[in-house]
């Protein structure tokens, strides 16, 4: 009898306390899923259609939440639980959170639009977001994830982001951006999420992943991308939720450029809100200058604005990698080199002028550096916060394939 009963309570125990999945996420239904990325002409931001009612929402690399307008009755969250500090803990830059009053009350966040910088308050609530599982290959099916913790915001704080889309999708370095609320309800090994932009004139959409690789681009078999990634230590920042990581300087052609000690202290901040990489002037100045020196055997077209440097593309070589000009390596932390090419140094401006596609932002920008997301289009870029490391490739132009090269035929390997 009493050893009955141990067994007993062994199995209430093992019932009750084990840390077994809740019934929805269990069995996982993959190790990741994926979403095609498109790249809006008009303010240059990607969307991925994740958004209920094929609507999508917005990638934003330095936004801590989702957030989204709401139904009049939606579901609320304790203003005094973990969720609630978590998902206050980042207001946007020139935002801030009102206090909460006393419980009981439902938990409000204040969101930004990484457009226009405008603020405002809602309550949190869970949301759908509609995924495709995937064995990184193909997508395997499409799967709607209940519950994700998002923020309302009225409508109008939409204005500005591209036409359709429903909301923002944060996915900074937080516990209630979206890759952190999946890889936490479905257990994915690792924290991570992988983007592959694709390039402004490609009619096919790029790429997200988020969860465990391998992911595979065409052509047949596939190329398992991940095997191709370089690693830098990500730099942690607690004044942000941001990706930050360490650069050690730039060099043209190999050449190093003479940077003043110290100016790229604060680290490099990586966004897929900017378009152009935007360095402060004291930065910005030696690169262009160096960029200059190295293509001066080119001939010079006028200046299309926001660039300073525009060349003669007819002039110009291409190669495999883009145009044919100087190379530029970003020497990161860890002693690695992240090789940009013609392909992102370039921007094709109106078919005759090839741009310094790098812009300058005055003498205060903050931080000194942001890369922006031209310079990572076809570029498998890996924001792994589980690891704090970066993951990186060059220009998949290099290795004969680019992001728009991911078969989103539904199947299975
Ligand atoms: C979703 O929207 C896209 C573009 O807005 C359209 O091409 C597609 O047909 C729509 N799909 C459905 C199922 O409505
Ligand atoms: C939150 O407040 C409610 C109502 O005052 C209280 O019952 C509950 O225990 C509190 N929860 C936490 C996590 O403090
Ligand atoms: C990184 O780039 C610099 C400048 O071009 C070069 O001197 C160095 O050897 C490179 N390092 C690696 C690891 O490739
Ligand atoms: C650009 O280069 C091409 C080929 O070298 C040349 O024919 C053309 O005149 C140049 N255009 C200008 C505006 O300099
Ligand atoms: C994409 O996957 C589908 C389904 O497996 C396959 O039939 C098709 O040939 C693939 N496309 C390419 C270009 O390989």
């Amino acid at each position: 009898m009493v050893k009955f009963y141990a067994v007993f309570l062994l199995l209430f125990f093992l019932c009750f306390t084990s840390s077994s999945p809740p019934a929805e996420a269990f069995p996982p239904p993959a190790n990741a899923f994926v979403a095609a990325i498109y790249r809006d002409p008009a303010t240059s931001l990607y969307t991925i259609p994740a958004a209920a009612g094929n609507r999508s929402l917005v990638l934003d690399l330095a936004g801590p939440l989702l957030w989204s307008p709401c139904p009049g009755r939606h579901p609320t969250i304790p203003c005094n639980s973990s969720t609630c500090a978590e998902a206050r803990a980042f207001p946007p830059r020139h935002c801030y959170n009102r206090p909460s009053p006393r419980p009981p009350c439902a938990c409000t966040a204040t969101v930004g639009n990484p457009v226009t910088g405008a603020c405002a308050a809602g309550e949190l609530t869970l949301t759908d977001v509609i995924l495709s599982t995937t064995d990184g290959h193909h997508p395997t099916a499409v799967f709607d994830v209940n519950g994700i913790i998002s923020s309302c915001a009225p409508t109008s704080l939409l204005s500005g982001l591209p036409a359709g889309a429903a909301g923002v999708a944060g996915l900074a370095r937080s516990s209630v951006s979206l890759h952190s609320q999946l890889a936490g309800k479905f257990y994915f090994k690792s924290k991570q999420f992988a983007l592959c932009l694709p390039s402004g004139n490609s009619r096919d959409p790029g790429v997200a992943f988020f969860g465990d690789g391998p992911f595979y681009l065409l052509p047949p078999p596939g190329i398992d991308v991940t095997a191709l990634l370089t690693y830098t230590p990500l730099l942690k920042d607690p004044k942000s939720s941001a990706y930050y990581i360490h650069v050690n300087g730039f060099a043209v052609n190999q050449k190093a450029v003479q940077i003043p000690p110290g100016k790229l202290a604060d680290g490099v901040k990586f966004s897929t809100t900017v378009a152009y990489t935007t360095l402060r002037s004291d930065v910005f100045k030696p690169l262009l200058d160096a960029f200059d020196g190295a293509t001066s055997g080119i001939p010079r077209m006028p200046d299309a604005a926001p660039f300073e440097l525009c060349l003669n593309s007819s002039a110009l070589g291409s190669t495999r990698v883009g145009y044919g000009v100087a190379p530029i390596d970003v020497m990161v932390g860890g002693g690695k080199n992240w090789t940009i090419f013609g392909a992102n140094s370039l921007v094709d401006v109106d078919g005759s002028r090839a741009c310094f596609a790098f812009v300058n932002g005055g003498a205060k920008a903050e931080p000194a550096v942001v890369i922006g997301s031209f310079q990572m289009e076809n570029n498998l870029m890996l924001f792994d916060a589980g690891r704090s490391r970066l993951g990186f490739t060059s220009t998949l132009f290099g290795i004969m394939t680019t992001c728009s090269n991911f078969n989103f035929t539904m199947g299975i390997m």
